[in-house]
């Protein structure tokens, strides 16, 4: 039973307001989530509400939010015994009863649910990871992706592409994942220093250089592999590229470093790029609403390269279907506050799972501590997590919250899933 349901306001990794919420049951357990927050966010994404008074942090703030679930959603939860997650979600969107969670705001609405998957996991005796294990899926230790040069609107820098991610592919185990990926963060350090580039950071705790062309990013992530101490390819350290093209894609064509390109234009440059670079996975590398596009892309580069829906799919199982039957893509991004339930999220995945698109669990470019999503990727079996570089204490988080469970767990696999169906 659940007893108690609050939220307040707490701060984000850019210092911006957002939710914590607690939900307590009977037994005395107690248990907190803390809500994330995107600033590339989808068109179609759950929306989160925000009070919009600029008399406080630039009306940036969640007071309306945390109301929400101090009064409406307390009051639906609160007394009464719920058996399973998806009846705490299904009842939450009916609360809200709109379909894009707007009313109750989505932020509110996903803090509930992962504090009550939280809390209704510890009930249970398990550890969260393999509660959320749904029945017949291997729980999977993913391979991470470490976002280590920032761009977009995610730094104050002149590149374009957002994410320029490492993944060491090739890495006997979740903890030599992690060191690659640290070793290698430190490698670029040292370059990005010995050219005189700024070692800034951008939002997910990658370098920011005031660099504009992809490649040369790309090139030095080549050279800090080579210079961690790794392979750069399938045996070793492979990248992976978050253009996020929503954000430069105006009037119909991509602007990338001063150049107006059109979808085959771009396209013909990622075609390039995987001629020259070890790529294996480019998230959003066209626009969201360039479905066309997207057709294109993935019948021109779909059988080389892992092609993800982040702003195109937004976690949202309909969207992900008509995809799938448009043969758009050919892997998920998986950001719960997205959806904004966690119920909704493991469908999407399960949705993905049953095409033989894979999927990507992901963090936010605002996160708190809460490793949720450590857990979610791990149980789902997924075999795929982003939470951005190896710095910054709220990516930490989720990165030692994987060695922790690894350490615990030496039974469970390692690596990313096949691609293939
Ligand atoms: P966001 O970006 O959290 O700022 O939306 C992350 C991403 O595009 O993957
Ligand atoms: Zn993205």
């Amino acid at each position: 039973e659940i007893t108690e349901v609050r939220a307040m306001e707490i701060l984000d990794s850019r210092g911006r307001p957002t939710l914590e919420v607690t939900v307590g049951l009977r037994d005395g357990s107690i248990d907190v989530a803390g809500v994330p927050s995107g600033a590339s966010t989808g068109r179609r994404e759950a929306v989160e509400r925000r009070d919009g008074d600029p008399a406080r942090y630039d009306g940036q703030g969640v007071q309306g939010a945390v109301e929400a679930v101090n009064g409406e959603i307390a009051d639906l939860l609160r007394g009464r015994t719920w058996t399973g997650l998806p009846n705490v979600d299904t009842a939450l969107i009916d609360l809200d009863g709109t379909a894009n969670k707007s009313r109750l705001g989505a932020n509110a609405i996903v803090g509930v649910s992962m504090a009550c998957a939280r809390a209704l996991a510890a009930a249970s005796g398990r550890e969260l990871w393999r509660w959320l294990t749904p029945a017949g899926v291997q729980p999977r230790l993913p391979v991470p992706s470490f976002n280590v040069i920032n761009g977009g609107v995610h730094a104050p820098n002149p590149l374009d592409f957002q994410e320029f991610m490492i993944t060491p592919i090739g890495a006997p185990s979740m903890a030599e994942a992690v060191r690659a990926g640290a070793q290698v963060y430190a490698a670029l350090r040292r370059l990005l220093h010995s050219l005189h580039e700024v070692t800034g950071l951008g939002d997910e705790g990658g370098f920011a250089p005031q660099i504009r062309e992809p490649e040369d990013a790309l090139r030095f992530l080549v050279t800090a592999i080579e210079n961690g101490g790794y392979r750069a390819g399938a045996d070793g350290v492979m990248i992976a590229l978050d253009p996020a093209a929503s954000e430069f894609h105006h009037d119909g064509r991509y602007r990338v470093a001063g150049a107006h390109l059109s979808s085959s234009e771009l396209i013909d440059r990622y075609t390039e790029m995987l001629a020259f670079f070890p790529i294996w996975s480019i998230e959003d590398g066209l626009a969201e609403d360039d479905w066309d596009g997207w057709a294109y892309l993935t019948a021109r580069l779909g059988d080389q390269v892992q092609l993800v829906g982040d702003d195109i799919f937004v976690t949202n199982t309909a969207i992900i279907a008509d995809a799938i039957d448009q043969r758009i893509g050919n892997a998920a991004l998986i950001k719960v506050n997205q959806i904004g339930t966690v119920t909704e999220a493991l469908h999407a995945i399960d949705t993905c799972r049953q095409a033989g698109y894979a999927q990507m669990v992901s963090h936010r470019s605002g996160e708190t501590t809460d490793t949720f999503i450590a857990d979610l990727a791990v149980g789902s079996g997924c075999g795929q997590l982003k939470t951005g570089a190896p710095a910054r204490g709220e990516r930490i988080a989720k990165y030692n919250r994987l060695l922790r469970i690894a350490a615990e767990h030496p039974e469970l696999a390692y690596g990313p899933c096949s691609v293939e169906a």
